[in-house]
């Protein structure tokens, strides 16, 4: 039941400016909700009102011995009008890193983490490679202003999913629903990713800042054939990874681009990453190209299966591409009632503490339950809850358990029986 995490393991959390910060900014999000596309309702304006509430959530964390802390910036805050920073907003980002570097809690900024401000939107966003210089000045606003007190940068959040959730499945913003679109998306990211990659290099070079590191976040899932017996199965797991994750991934880290990547930036090959940055939630079982689950295992509340050992399995997939330290960027669970994520923690944490793979970082998605999405509020992911009456936070049983594990370096029998013996998950 016990065990000790790796040595120099470090652990923390993770969370997305429009998932907690609140405010109408005039985002393609705020605007989706307008349209009334959120399931639930819920509007990002409210979220967590993190941007009011940043200094106490800060002091939470410190609270709870949280040794990282992955957020991203809002693009539509930053840069209300293009080529036009806003000022107040640049200087409220670096108040709150000043206050995570009195607390030693140690900052990984994401730059884009799937919402765009509306006139970028408007102008066709990453559908268009003229598009493409904007984003770029967003990098090099953040290395220019944030260089002194951030080190560590996720150029991009889960390149895939933004693409395919946004152009293929028509379920986020702009709800397109073509094949060629999401591709052309794709390869503009993969684009972005490496200039993004050189200018962050670059620019802090030239400030007489050395220790740099920028990667991105990669969300991979395992894909497994129904029945492993069955060639059409298993060649549709083939096609899925491949389509979803693999090509994309290979055009984001080598410069690489294999079909149906084209590259039309005339990128060369390199090495394009300085971590293996890797979010990983579950596995889809497939009989047909796309998602499925499996029948009898346990799940979430969204319905995913919960398959801790994918977690190695991915991040030897991305380590073999390119021998890098892993940072698991996100790992997590929706799950309402916090009556099984002190499990999901444990049996993750477990599978990464067994893996001889250079694991470095770990940061659980979330800190406090938070915007989600399509979802809205009423998917459950944080360590925190949030009254939404009052705002006010509180430490769920999984967030104590999670404290307990920093204080300790990891899970004593002890531990495990005061919070994980009696979870169990649901089976479906
Ligand atoms: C995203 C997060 C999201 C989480 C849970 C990841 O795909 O990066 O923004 O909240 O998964 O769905």
């Amino acid at each position: 039941m016990a065990f000790l995490l790796p040595k120099g393991l470090l652990l923390g959390v993770s969370t997305a400016a429009t998932q907690i910060e609140g405010g109408d900014v005039n985002s393609n999000w705020n605007d989706w909700y307008k349209q009334g596309r959120i399931s639930d309702g819920t509007d990002p304006a409210t979220a967590n009102d993190h941007w009011q509430r940043w200094e106490r959530d800060t002091e939470l964390m410190a609270e709870l011995g949280i040794q990282l802390y992955r957020f991203s910036v809002e693009w539509a805050r930053l840069m209300p009008e293009p080529g036009q920073p806003d000022e107040a907003a640049i200087d409220r980002y670096r108040q709150e890193l000043l206050l995570l570097r009195e607390k030693k809690i140690r900052p990984l900024l994401t730059i884009h983490h799937f919402s765009n401000p509306l006139w970028f939107e408007k102008l066709g966003g990453f559908t268009r490679r003229e598009n493409l210089h904007y984003y770029l000045e967003l990098v090099e606003l953040v290395a220019e202003r944030f260089g002194a007190l951030v080190s560590d940068y996720i150029t991009i959040n889960e390149p895939n999913v933004y693409a395919t959730n946004s152009f293929f499945f028509g379920q986020w913003p702009p709800g397109e629903k073509k094949l060629l679109p999401t591709l052309r998306v794709m390869e503009n990211l993969a684009y972005c990713h490496i200039r993004a990659y050189e200018l962050l290099h670059r620019k802090r070079e030239a400030m007489g800042y050395g220790d740099t590191r920028v990667g991105c976040a990669n969300h991979l899932r395992v894909f497994a054939p129904k029945n492993p017996k069955n060639p059409w199965h298993r060649l549709c797991a083939m096609l899925s990874s491949y389509l979803f994750q693999d090509a994309l991934t290979k055009a984001m880290t080598l410069g690489e681009f294999p079909f149906p990547l084209r590259n039309f930036g005339k990128l060369p090959k390199g090495e394009y990453t300085d971590f293996i940055g890797l979010n990983y939630y579950t596995r889809s079982t497939v009989s047909s190209i796309g998602d499925g689950v499996r029948e009898n295992s346990p799940r979430n509340d969204l319905d995913w299966e919960i398959y801790p050992q994918g977690l190695e399995d991915c991040a030897r997939r991305l380590h073999q591409l390119l021998p890098r330290p892993i940072w698991v960027t996100e790992n997590g669970t929706c799950d309402r009632d916090d009556r099984f994520r002190s499990r999901y923690l444990y049996e993750h944490l477990q599978v990464l503490s067994a893996s001889e793979l250079p694991f470095e970082r770990y940061y659980h998605w979330c800190f406090c339950d938070n915007f989600e999405w399509v979802e809205g509020n009423s998917a459950r992911f944080g360590l925190v809850s949030i009254d939404p009456e009052t705002g006010e936070r509180q430490v769920k049983a999984s967030g104590r358990f999670y404290a307990a594990i920093l204080a300790r370096g990891g899970i004593s029998d002890e531990l495990y029986e005061k919070y994980v013996a009696e979870q169990e998950y649901d089976v479906r």
